[in-house]
């Protein structure tokens, strides 16, 4: 269902599309509260990968850039900002692969391996379990990990929590305490494989079932006092990868395993992965690209809600209860490699226009948060759509990375139904909504919207009647930039910054102009 039409069904009524000029008219009830939009959705992944890792998380304690027992300081004040809810990792592809022993104890100790999945590259495995979860503390976030199915067994995995999460004096807790961390750790968030339809072991969905089962019986939390209360662990099948027979199939094989689970097994989500890309190989270029290449990139992008809609309501027919969260574990932007760059490495550009597809699959994950209970962009630093990018000492900060900080008042806020018409906006022969807008209630009592205007060319003139609550003042931040493909470099990191904003108030009414290309977000009070 485009936003257009989802519009329109909230108010219930059909209104003649909108021209360029017409002022937006936005309705939110602030009386009138949906589900709780959680701070999952707004999770990051970091796989090893290129200069994920290495080089943009971890120096190393020895490195000149100044870093915390190896870590950066620079990226971690960064992500902190983010309040990231929690960062998927090691894989991707590479979790398959990953074991997870080779990452632990004295440094000069660990194996060197390769990374065949991306550049063929050494891994040092200087980067392991306790580095990643001191990185976790640095940031203030929690581990999502992804557990070895493709290429390890259930008892490697079972280890690895063992060593996580027991409390007792194991021997396995006693190695954990020795490499500097006597008490438990908690992991949350459990991935069972990465893409076993593919990278992850060419799996077929009966057959991954059967590995689902045998894992989620073993792959235990072994620590009680972390399962009170809403405490637990929350374990992650893979599910579907796109649109089309062979991923329904995907869908409806697992959750009609897990409808039919003995007391033995059990699952608390279900991955859905889901890039922009267009074509494959990725071919669109991050950088030097038209209005043609933005309007396509984005209308592709818009097809995360269909697909969502797809898997939910076969989810729906298994659990109408809605017990199995869809999580979004990989979704953003894929292009072409920089030229000069690493193939294996997926390092691209963000720009602009990522801003403003960040946040529509954001107000996407949000208009389903009934279901969508966690999402995980891809990736976090120097990869895909990342945050961050570094090279050696310099650190740049994304237009993404933007839109992040701006939307996180809307982490684990109450959805509030906005009705209005979008219009259109066509570039060639592709036509999308014009604007894009949802509201939430903050967990600060605030009530908070986040417009985007995709429109490259006309600023919307957006005027917004509100209930449920008394508007005195209504401001925040907006961003926009003068090209669709404009971008922040080493050299010109300001290039994209949110800008202050405020509306005018009257009666109670709304009235703002948000610049063309732009992600705007707003607190009324
Ligand atoms: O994010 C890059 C790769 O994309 C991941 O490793 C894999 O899961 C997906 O195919």
């Amino acid at each position: 269902m485009g936003m257009a039409l989802a519009g329109l069904i909230l108010l219930g009524v059909a209104a003649p599309p909108a021209t360029a000029d017409d002022t937006v008219e936005l309705s939110v009830d602030a009386s009138k509260t949906g589900a709780k939009i959680d701070r999952n959705i707004f999770g990051q992944f970091a796989e090893h990968l290129g200069h994920g890792i290495y080089g943009g998380i971890w120096v190393g304690p020895d490195s000149k850039i100044p870093n915390t027992r190896g870590i950066r300081n620079d990226v971690v004040a960064a992500l902190k900002a983010l309040k990231v809810p929690n960062v998927r990792w090691p894989g991707g592809c590479f979790a398959d692969e990953y074991h997870w022993r080779q990452g632990i104890g004295p440094a000069d100790q660990r194996a060197v391996t390769l990374n065949p999945n991306w550049g063929g590259v050494v891994e040092p495995n200087t980067f392991g379990v306790d580095e990643f979860m001191d990185f976790l503390g640095q940031i203030g976030s929690e581990p999502y990990l992804s557990v070895n199915v493709g290429s390890g067994t259930p008892r490697e995995a079972a280890e690895w929590l063992e060593y996580m999460t027991a409390a007792q004096p194991t021997t396995l807790a006693q190695e954990r305490a020795a490499n500097g961390h006597p008490d438990p750790y908690e992991v949350p968030y459990l991935g069972i494989g990465n893409e076993s339809w593919d990278c992850g072991g060419n799996m077929s969905p009966d057959y991954y079932l059967s590995q689902l089962k045998i894992y989620a019986r073993f792959v235990r939390n072994f620590n009680p006092a972390q399962q009170e209360g809403d405490r637990r662990m929350l374990r992650v099948a893979v599910g579907p990868g796109g649109d089309g027979p062979r991923w329904t199939d995907w869908t409806e094989t697992i959750m009609k395993g897990w409808q039919g689970h003995s007391w033995s097994w059990d699952m608390e989500g279900l991955s859905m992965h889901s890039y922009t890309v267009v074509q494959w190989p990725p071919a669109y270029a991050s950088v030097g690209f038209g209005e043609r290449e933005y309007s396509e990139i984005l209308k592709s992008t818009l097809d995360m809600d269909q697909l969502i809609a797809t898997h939910s309501a076969i989810m729906d027919k298994y659990d109408p209860d809605k017990k199995i969260a869809l999580v979004v574990d990989e979704w953003g932007a894929w292009y072409a490699p920089l030229p000069g760059s690493n193939p294996g490495f997926l390092v691209q550009q963000n720009s602009q226009r990522d801003a403003v597809l960040a946040a529509l699959n954001l107000n996407i994950f949000a208009r389903h948060a009934d279901r969508v209970r966690g999402a995980n962009i891809a990736q976090m630093v120097n990869v895909l759509q990342a945050m961050i990018m570094t090279d050696e000492a310099k650190m740049v900060l994304t237009p993404t990375y933007y839109v992040f900080k701006m939307y996180v008042p809307f982490q684990d806020a109450t959805f509030v139904p906005v009705s209005f018409d979008a219009g259109s906006y066509t570039y060639g022969d592709v036509t999308l909504p014009r604007v894009d807008a949802i509201a939430a209630k903050g967990m600060d009592g605030k009530l908070w919207l986040a417009v985007t205007n995709v429109d490259p060319h006309q600023p919307a003139t957006i005027e917004v009647g509100v209930a449920g609550v008394t508007a005195h003042t209504a401001s925040g931040e907006t961003l926009t930039a003068p090209k669709v493909d404009s971008v922040n470099s080493f050299e010109a990191p300001d290039t994209v910054v949110p800008k202050p904003i405020s509306a005018s108030v009257q009666d109670g009414k709304l009235a703002l102009t948000v610049a063309p290309k732009s992600v705007t977000v707003l607190s009324v009070e």
